[in-house]
């Protein structure tokens, strides 16, 4: 693990060189949530590529040049427009920004601008080439700039022309501040950790995340296992779930991480207490009961007041923390208190917090504890990979130190 981080922070950064009157193009990760009116409900992403647009500028950067994708648009769907971006953007460098419809107009376009332009391409994945790393849009997207900045940590887990096959085309290829920032607070957490480490891991499905479980042993000390992912351990270790979401064809591999945890001397705490209803969309009935006594057809969909307590002890005893995904369906009110509770209990340490995945910083600011985690990652898919140990595609093709 620490092999894989040690060479993603050697690579360039954009501190590491001179560009003043050279065009940079910064592979940036605008992909926002937006409502049906377009308008954004986190702009965090937009926040998090500032400082760097701001260093382009300072540093007397000749043009720069912002490349995104913007959603999983299936050809040019005006809904996945990044103009929708534009006057947050603005309002947030307290400049303006011109935009640019297509990459075959940059050269009529820069002549009639003044140098110094902030320029927003629209969304590369208009761009049928952009997902199968195309070698001609690689070499186009290369050959109007003279520094290529991947700044789009979010993405940088994807082999695309705007995040991997740019590089080899590029004169200049480096990290920007944000990915910079991403890749030592991992460190934190992984390579070098204050002990004990504990890893929260919840969501829906053990089949997404058996590579974290399986690499992370060597790392942590104990693992709180919660969300629909726990009714897997819990049915493994001969728990009746009654109508939970299980993986049947996972609980062996469920009994195996059990055992390689035991001989790692990896803790794994699993709910011992749960809430569960017989239909989630009227949750008008719900019972909160010991794992061994869920009640005949209903489903668990939180964990209940003593396992709170017990994750508390946890946390608590913990230096370290690392979080992926809710340990409940956070979404409705009335099985989000598990997981708000132990935002809570991971607010009120002291220990080095890293939050991992859209989920799980959203249920984190539900909570209204965001403010109080030491590290949010911008990366949902990025960050997973990171905590399975491997190196990030597009750190593989930058320059290095
Ligand atoms: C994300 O939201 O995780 C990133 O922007 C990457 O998006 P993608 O999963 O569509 O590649």
């Amino acid at each position: 693990m620490s092999k894989s981080i040690e060479f993603m922070q050697n690579v360039k950064s954009l501190k590491d060189i001179d560009i003043a009157n050279k065009r940079v193009l910064i592979r940036v990760d605008f992909n926002v949530p937006m409502d049906s009116d377009f308008n954004i409900s986190d702009d965090t992403r937009i926040r998090e590529a500032i400082p760097t647009i701001n260093y382009c500028i300072d540093n007397g950067a000749e043009h720069i040049i912002l490349v995104s994708h913007l959603g999983r648009p299936k050809g040019k769907d005006s809904k996945y427009s990044l103009k929708h971006i534009i006057k947050r953007l603005e309002r947030l460098l307290d400049k303006s920004v011109v935009f640019l419809e297509r990459i075959e107009n940059f050269p009529s376009l820069v002549a009639t601008l003044d140098s110094k332009s902030i320029i927003l391409l629209e969304n590369i994945r208009y761009y049928a080439g952009e997902e199968k790393n195309d070698e001609n849009l690689s070499r186009q997207l290369a050959s109007i700039c003279d520094v290529f900045i991947n700044d789009a940590f979010g993405t940088s887990h994807r082999k695309h022309s705007s995040t991997y096959g740019i590089a080899e085309f590029a004169k200049e290829k480096v990290a920007g501040l944000l990915l910079e920032k991403e890749i030592n607070s991992f460190s934190k957490a992984l390579a070098n950790p204050m002990k004990p480490v504990l890893l929260i891991v919840g969501g829906s499905k053990v089949s997404s995340k058996l590579a974290l479980l399986n690499n992370i042993l060597d790392v942590v000390d104990k693992i709180i296992i919660g969300g629909a992912m726990s009714n897997t351990f819990l049915k493994a270790v001969g728990y009746d779930m009654q109508k939970s979401l299980v993986e049947d064809d996972l609980l062996d591999e469920a009994l195996n991480i059990l055992r390689h945890a035991k001989t790692k001397k990896v803790k794994i705490y699993l709910p011992v207490d749960v809430v569960s209803t017989d239909n989630i969309k009227e949750s008008k009935h719900i019972k909160i009961t010991p794992v061994q006594d869920v009640p005949e057809d209903y489903m668990v969909v939180d964990v209940g007041p003593a396992s709170s307590k017990l994750f508390a002890e946890v946390v608590r005893d913990s230096n370290t923390i690392i979080w992926n995904g809710p340990i409940g369906i956070y979404e409705i009110g009335n099985f989000s208190r598990g997981t708000f509770n132990l935002a809570h209990h991971v607010a009120d340490t002291y220990a080095f917090s890293l939050i991992g995945g859209g989920d799980t910083a959203d249920a984190i600011d539900k909570a209204g504890e965001i403010d109080n985690m030491s590290f949010i990652s911008t990366g949902g898919g990025a960050s997973l990979e990171l905590l399975e140990g491997k190196i990030l595609s597009a750190f593989e093709v930058l320059d290095k130190k």
